[in-house]
């Protein structure tokens, strides 16, 4: 059974991304459900074990709501390039990670290009998995991809993590040029957001 969030309800959104906790608030706001981050109440960060987007999302979610007590809302994607089978995939944030432990997302564009360059085909897909999970273990979970193609060199100061080599299909700006409204029409983000809200939100 379709579990839904009560209008007013407060939930936590599971993570420490602060490009996501941009995004994924902006998508929540509309709907008068107040969020708190799980950086903001210091929760700590689960391994992200399982191969999938909505498997390590439901970690996330499930991590921060039996934490808290509160439904939580997370989410789990990543970029995929076509000639290199999906890879970073699960694995993006990996390839970002840097000797002491940041993260560099100019040198993971430039690791994702150098892999990729050899080949014609330069389709390249985000996807988002957007999970909704309660304390008591219920969980909702929901997935958008948006599809284009990589560009180098990267265009744009917007957004954020790989979004400068990223041309969604029919569109001359990558989601780095976009503004936020615009990344948010047509993002994965929004397509996986989308179906959640119409399972499981109410409309104010
Ligand atoms: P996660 O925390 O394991 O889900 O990591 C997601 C990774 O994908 C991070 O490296 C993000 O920078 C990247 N990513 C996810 N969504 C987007 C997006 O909308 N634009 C750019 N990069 C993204």
């Amino acid at each position: 059974m379709r579990r839904r969030l009560a209008a007013g309800e407060r939930i936590v959104l599971a993570t420490h991304n602060k490009g996501k906790v941009r995004e994924v608030g902006a998508l929540v706001a509309p709907f008068g459900i107040a969020v708190v981050s799980a950086g903001e109440l210091g929760l700590p960060e689960p391994a992200e074990t399982e191969t999938t987007f909505i498997g390590n999302a439901k970690i996330k979610a499930l991590a921060a709501a039996t934490a808290t007590g509160m439904p939580a809302l997370s989410d789990d994607s990543g970029f995929s390039v076509g000639s290199l089978d999906g890879a970073p995939g699960v694995y993006t944030a990996d390839w970002a990670m840097q000797p002491d432990g940041t993260r560099d997302y100019a040198a993971a564009m430039r690791k994702v290009m150098d892999a990729a360059q050899d080949f014609e085909d330069r389709t390249a897909w985000f996807t988002c998995a957007l999970v909704l999970a309660w304390p008591d273990g219920h969980v909702e979970g929901f997935e958008g991809k948006a599809m284009g193609h990589w560009v180098w060199p990267p265009r744009g100061e917007n957004g954020f993590g790989y979004d400068p080599m990223f041309l969604p299909d029919n569109k001359p700006q990558t989601f780095g040029e976009m503004t936020a409204d615009q990344k948010h029409r047509i993002s994965h983000r929004a397509l996986a957001f989308a179906q959640l809200a119409a399972a499981c939100l109410h409309r104010p």
